[in-house]
């Protein structure tokens, strides 16, 4: 008797913590990355840092390495794997929208971040003004070179839409402030294709007067090519991601970049917000800030280094 007592309690013993656990809710985060860059590794830098406050939640980032295919297969896996929340940055909004459309509509909630899908089938959205920062480029060409520059564009891949804001709000302006751009070709987000046609566009263009790429890889690839050729041409990018694009600005490799902020922390809240009911904004568009040039390019990397020793890795 005394003997089966003991062992109902030892049993007892055993399963409180299996009961206590049961209550407490442990989210999983699916985080879908169409690439990998220095842009990217700083954003998921921030993702980890800020999960580390959050015991009750934990992520797993899959790269899709710019293939629509691989991220349809990460997304579907995340799907097929009982994950609470998916995040993903779509690498092409026409091949990304169906699964993402898939998965809201399942009832798996879904935020899209950086690049857009068509439509609206997510459950938050957190975007940056890349029509604002295509502006504001246009401006800081205008005031570096003036009226009547002629100008070359290094266009992102295709079917993301940062690449066509970007476009659009460069070309926009620069037509209100009689900036030329004589030619554009597709660099897809990436140094090397960058500096392929960058090397092709400036000998057809040896009267160019400034080169614009839709991120800083691109850029320097582009700038690069003209020194090569020993053409005087300015360069300016878009990114600011310390170790490539503000180190670039403050080398001189280029004349300025802007910023894209990566806030991969907020993502993480959002999702956090979302899978406890509490209150959320459907869509987040991050504003433009001003531009990073020879100015205050070497403050902001110093600044840089001192968050990084001051955050846990
Ligand atoms: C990183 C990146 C950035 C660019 C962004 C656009 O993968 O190529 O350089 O600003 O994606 O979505």
């Amino acid at each position: 008797m005394i003997h089966r007592i003991v062992l109902y309690a030892i049993g007892f013993i055993m399963l409180l913590p299996l009961s206590s656990c049961r209550d407490e809710k442990h989210y999983r985060i699916g985080i879908s990355q169409c690439s990998q860059d220095d842009w990217r590794s700083k954003m998921n830098d921030e993702i980890h840092r800020e999960i580390m406050l959050h015991p009750e939640a934990e992520v797993e980032i899959r790269s899709a390495d710019d293939s629509n295919e691989k991220q349809i297969a990460d997304i579907s896996y995340f799907k097929d794997n009982g994950f609470d929340i998916i995040i993903a940055a779509p690498n092409e909004a026409d091949a990304i929208t169906p699964i993402i459309k898939e998965v809201y509509e399942s009832g798996i909630p879904v935020i899209v971040f950086d690049r857009d899908i068509n439509g609206d089938t997510y459950t938050a959205n957190q975007g940056v003004d890349n029509y604002g920062i295509g502006t504001a480029a246009a401006q800081y060409a205008y005031s570096i070179t003036g009226n009547k520059a002629k100008v070359i564009e290094i266009y992102g891949l295709a079917g993301s839409t940062p690449a066509i804001q970007r476009h659009n709000g460069f070309v926009d302006e620069a037509g209100k402030l009689g900036m030329d751009i004589i030619d554009s070709a597709h660099g897809n987000w990436n140094y090397e294709d960058a500096a392929v046609v960058a090397d092709s566009l400036l000998s057809l263009h040896p009267d160019v007067d400034l080169i614009y790429a839709h991120n800083d890889r691109m850029a320097i690839g582009a700038s690069e090519m003209a020194q090569k050729k020993g053409m005087d041409v300015k360069v300016i990018g878009i990114d600011a991601a310390p170790e490539i694009g503000i180190k670039a600005v403050a080398d001189g490799v280029i004349d300025a970049t802007f910023l894209y902020p990566t806030e991969g922390y907020r993502l993480i809240r959002t999702a956090l917000a979302i899978l406890e009911g509490k209150p959320y904004d459907k869509e987040t568009i991050l504003p433009v800030s001003s531009a990073v040039d020879k100015t205050n390019a070497d403050i902001l990397l110093l600044q840089n280094e001192s968050l990084k020793y001051n955050h846990p890795r």
